[in-house]
């Protein structure tokens, strides 16, 4: 009997050096587009496809991202007291009932693969998902969604995939595929991190996951693999002569890759511009901007 994807596992243990200062004290998982943190958008999109059960890979330093699930009592009651309906209905949108969310925590950072391999007692012998937050789709039906459904069809590993440009490609694990029906293809190999000339395509891979449990048995064998880490990508790998084969899905949507400075800004002027209350100011904002003042600024700090 094939099982329901109920179980998600996000990877939030990076120390996301890449943020620095910032990330000295604050998780980039709780850095915000507009006004809700990264990790709220990709809670939203698993309860989306059904997800019910949230596993978050942690690590020290990452208390406040446990405080931002946790209730608020306090400020609910000085909201309520106030009168201010619409921010405390926000607040309960946000709202996870007990024991939904759990925590595992990676002691040393040996790589995605090992992160995910980190969670295993908790999802046991079933299929599961991996959603890594930095990683934002922005409009579309939401992608775990239709990789859920693609797993119900196959049975099959998913992963969710996007052409990049060939000179990116060394920044991602990458497919090799036969069948192509335009939103899904089968892959016949599947590579993390290539050289632009060793790439079987530039069909990029991005962090949606739904994997069998088949691929954490694979983690056991702790493999090293690009980067000497253990990679998420070759356990995956294993499976694409296996029973039930890997699958990449095409997905609706822009993504925004909010582990990268130009990709997290570029995330916050389309959240903004999908606001209805944001999009008027900010549109004139850009409208009006003098991009070489930006320059001039910039050459007087
Ligand atoms: C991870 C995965 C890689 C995937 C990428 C998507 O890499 O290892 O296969 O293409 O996420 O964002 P990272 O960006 O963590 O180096």
């Amino acid at each position: 009997m094939k099982r329901k994807v109920t179980k998600a596992v996000f990877p939030v243990a990076g120390m996301g050096t890449r943020f620095l200062p910032a990330t000295k004290s604050i998780p980039k998982e709780i850095m915000t587009l507009v006004d809700r943190p990264l990790i709220q958008y990709a809670i939203d999109e698993a309860r989306e496809a059904g997800i019910r059960d949230f596993i978050f890979v942690t690590a020290r330093g990452k208390q406040s991202l446990e405080d931002y699930f946790d209730s608020a009592p306090e400020l609910e009651k000085s909201l309520r007291q106030k009168g201010k309906k619409d921010l405390l209905q926000e607040l309960k949108r946000t709202d996870m009932d007990s024991g939904a969310i759990a925590y595992v925590r990676q002691k040393e950072a040996l790589g995605l693969g090992h992160a995910v391999w980190c969670a295993r007692r908790l999802i046991g012998n079933e299929p599961f998902a991996v959603v890594l937050p930095d990683d934002v789709i922005h409009g579309g039906r939401a992608c775990l969604a239709d990789m859920v459904e693609t797993h119900r069809e196959t049975g099959g590993n998913v992963v969710a995939t996007m052409e990049v440009p060939k000179e990116k490609v060394s920044s991602y694990g990458v497919l090799g595929f036969d069948e192509d029906d335009g939103s899904r293809v089968r892959a016949t190999s599947m590579v993390e991190k290539p050289a632009a000339e060793d790439a079987p395509s530039n069909l990029a891979v991005i962090g949606r996951y739904v994997l069998t449990p088949q691929v954490l048995q694979n983690l056991n064998r702790k493999e090293r693999g690009a980067g000497n880490e253990i990679q998420l990508t070759d356990a995956i790998a294993k499976e694409i002569d296996g029973e039930t084969g890997v699958y990449g899905q095409r997905f609706e949507g822009q993504r925004y890759d909010c582990g990268s400075k130009a990709g997290y800004l570029q995330a916050t002027i389309a959240f903004g511009l999908a606001r209805d209350d944001l999009r008027a100011e900010l549109s004139d904002f850009i409208a009006n901007l003098d991009l070489s003042a930006g320059a001039d600024a910039a050459a007087d700090i």
